[in-house]
């Protein structure tokens, strides 16, 4: 499991790596692009103004919607990242807090139209994700909703096979959302397969 430090470490040099991985088409990354621009391209088509990014890296998707006057604010525990991420956009709001203690005081202070969370929930265990995403659906503003896009599968069955196929690639500390499994607490819980290993998940109140 990544620490922060891990997290510090990796930042500088992290647009690149997911890039390869997405361009070869390769777990973990294979669909990203894809991914983000679906999220992006919903949120703008749906005029959402406040966003809220858990995990939001070095901004990448943010940073978009930051350009298109949408108000960011986010979540990271890596000081590195949030820097890279803060100096793309010197007007979001974004704070220093580890997900698995819930989201800091200061996010809890406003709703939200999207809350986005990509390649970055697979850091929490279920039970984990569970708690923080019934805390988060109280976050939503009317009409809202969560966009998740990470290596995702629809059930057990997908995520083995890909594990499978994978191999000794296959991060064991990570545990990536299987939908059906969370459909027992997120009954309205939606999937859309966007690669082998990756897919957006969607969560409204
Ligand atoms: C794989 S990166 C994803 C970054 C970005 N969302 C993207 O799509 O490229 C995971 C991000 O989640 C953050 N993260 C991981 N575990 C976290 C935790 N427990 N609390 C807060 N942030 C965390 C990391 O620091 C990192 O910036």
């Amino acid at each position: 499991m990544l620490t922060n430090e891990g997290f510090d470490l990796w930042a500088d040099d992290y647009d690149e790596c997911v890039d390869i991985s997405d361009n070869n088409e390769s777990y973990p990354f294979a669909g990203y692009k894809i991914v983000l621009n679906e999220i992006y391209n919903r949120i703008l088509n749906a005029s959402y103004k406040n966003i809220l990014d858990i995990g939001f890296g070095t901004g990448t998707l943010i940073f978009r919607l930051y350009q298109q006057g949408c108000n960011i604010y986010g979540q990271d525990f890596s000081e590195r990242m949030i820097d890279i991420a803060q100096k793309k956009m010197p007007e979001a709001k974004l704070y220093n807090g580890d997900i698995s203690n819930g989201l800091v005081e200061a996010l809890l202070e406003h709703k939200y139209d999207a809350i986005i969370a990509t390649y970055s929930l697979h850091h929490l265990t279920d039970s984990k994700k569970v708690t923080f995403l019934k805390s988060l659906l109280k976050q939503l503003d009317e009409n809202a909703v969560i966009y998740i896009g990470d290596v995702a599968f629809e059930n057990r069955i997908e995520h083995d096979k890909c594990m499978k196929k994978v191999g000794d690639e296959w991060d064991k500390d990570e545990f990536y959302f299987v939908v059906n499994e969370m459909k027992a607490y997120f009954p309205d819980m939606k999937f859309e397969k966007i690669s082998e290993c990756a897919g957006i998940i969607t969560l409204k109140k």
